[in-house]
């Protein structure tokens, strides 16, 4: 037998698919980007036809660059953008809106309201997440009340919901499959994370009809298979899990309190809590680690908006870099003491302050202010703000000795350095920091045989550098200290 599996990682900015061998070698990688539409202030969309169609299109590159036949490759794990929301009609296989994207804030009022109505204790019980724009669950009731009679097909049966791994799972089997995996399920607010199974209390409080859901499967497990049309065999879809979960497990982080912090558009945190859902005192998330064998493993998650969209703004919006690798020289001529605060509140603060109406600002301006004192700054919002989330975690109750890291912007050894010196934490990078799509390989290859089990995968895991942490207390706290002023002088209270 081959050991090929490939990976689909349809993220924010873009769609990639990845084949890896069963060491985690990676093969060949193919990756398309995608238009963003912004309509409205704080509005985010994509073109649902085009996040499929780009991932068909990189799937078919991946294996031309391998010189690779799908016949040659074991199967498919599918990681995903998680809460953006699709709805799209069963019979012609057509969306009824622009997928609303989890960045998208325009059903803040809706949230408000149930927040003065004291519906929050009961979510966060429920579904172990906060109510706040973010999650699907109000974005399923915003496009069923603005597409003309939407709601009244929705509740006939003719629409399905899915975030996007079911909605690719969806074409990528022909219209056969409609099923998602407990993870992505754990993100829609809709989902009871205890009993594992779709809330009817959430779902009337969100005013959203049972008929639209889809199966929700174990994050190992037969998701059907691939038209054969499409690549040329009928290849096993085996592993699903939203994009965070995936790079837990493509880091390994299978015991309980062992963390990773994945630094892509946004930022996202998670420590394993094992079989125990533990639930957050500090504005935090519970929420589905993986769900292997029935076995439902949680996380505590602090999710972050901007961090590597910060750089990507410095660079498109303000043109102060060309490329985020001139970050690099800049914060090392400023260095660390740097008195410029820049608070990336683009679309509100995410973890621990849930502020959607909070807008970014920078702060501590002089007049011999330059580009990099600015752009330094901007590498420094990644780690105060993971610091926020660390000092959250803790507070919790949870020890934190190291964090792995992945996603873009670890390659960057001063940010790195300077996270762990901030975090006071050691920070290890990966050799593979490819690590979200690693994961739903690892969920494919489980379910096909071609891992025993996670020991098996844990064992693949290896360190490329680790950052000790070195500063002084003294300038950790007061550098930290000018980050929670400014944070304090963006709230919307
Ligand atoms: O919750 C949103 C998250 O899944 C998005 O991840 O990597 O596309 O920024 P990413």
């Amino acid at each position: 037998m081959s050991d090929y599996l490939l990976a689909i990682d349809q993220g924010t900015t873009s769609s990639r698919a990845i084949l890896f061998q069963r060491d985690s070698t990676i093969v060949a990688i193919a990756q398309q980007e995608f238009q963003q539409f912004f309509p409205k202030d704080g509005w985010v969309e994509h073109d649902a036809g085009e996040i499929w169609r780009s991932t068909l299109q990189v799937c078919r590159d991946v294996l031309d660059k391998a010189g690779l036949a799908a016949s040659d490759v074991v199967g498919v794990g599918i990681t995903n953008q998680r809460e953006t929301t699709i709805l799209w009609d069963r019979e012609t296989g057509e969306p009824i809106h622009r997928a609303v994207v989890w960045q998208d804030r325009r059903t803040a009022p809706v949230c408000a309201q149930l927040k003065r109505d004291g519906y929050e204790s009961r979510v966060v019980e429920k579904t172990g997440l906060l109510v706040d724009p973010y999650f699907s669950a109000t974005k399923i009731a915003w496009i069923l009340d603005h597409v003309p009679d939407a709601r009244k097909r929705a509740e006939a049966g003719e629409l399905a919901f899915g975030t996007v791994d079911s909605w690719l799972l969806w074409n990528l089997t022909g219209g056969r499959v409609h099923a998602t995996d407990a993870t992505n399920a754990s993100r829609t607010a809709l989902f009871n994370i205890h009993s594992q199974s779709w809330d009817d209390d959430m779902l009337d409080l969100f005013r959203v009809p049972s008929a639209v859901l889809p199966d929700v499967l174990d994050s190992a497990d037969d998701f059907g298979r691939l038209d054969p049309d499409l690549l040329g065999a009928p290849l096993p879809v085996a592993g699903v899990a939203g994009d965070q979960q995936a790079a837990l497990v493509g880091q390994a982080c299978f015991a309980d309190g062992e963390a990773k912090s994945t630094y892509g558009t946004g930022c996202f945190l998670m420590v394993n809590t094992g079989t125990t859902a533990v639930r957050s005192e500090n504005r935090l998330l519970t929420t589905v680690a993986y769900r292997l064998s029935g076995e439902t493993y949680y996380a505590i998650e602090g999710s972050i908006f901007v961090a590597g969209a910060a750089m990507q703004w410095l660079r498109d919006g303000l043109g102060l870099i060309r490329n985020a690798g001139e970050s690099l020289e800049l914060a090392r001529q400023v260095g660390v003491d740097n008195a410029v605060y820049l608070v990336p509140a683009f679309t509100g603060l995410g973890a621990p302050h849930w502020d959607p109406n909070a807008r970014g600002a920078i702060m501590g301006l002089t007049r011999d202010t330059g580009i990099a004192e600015v752009v330094t700054a901007g590498l420094q919002s990644v780690c105060y703000q993971t610091k926020d989330l660390i000092r959250a975690i803790q507070n919790d109750g949870a020890r934190l000795r190291e964090l792995r890291v992945d996603g873009g912007m670890v390659v960057n050894d001063w940010l790195m350095q300077f996270l762990a010196d901030i975090l006071n934490v050691r920070v290890d990078r990966p050799r593979i920091t490819e690590t979200t799509a690693l994961g739903a390989a690892f969920l494919a290859g489980l379910q096909l045989g071609v891992y025993s089990g996670t020991d098996d995968i844990a064992r693949l895991w290896a360190r490329e550098r680790r950052f000790d942490p070195v500063m002084k207390p003294a300038l950790r706290e007061s550098l930290y200290a000018g980050w929670l002023d400014a944070v304090e002088r963006v709230r919307n209270h």
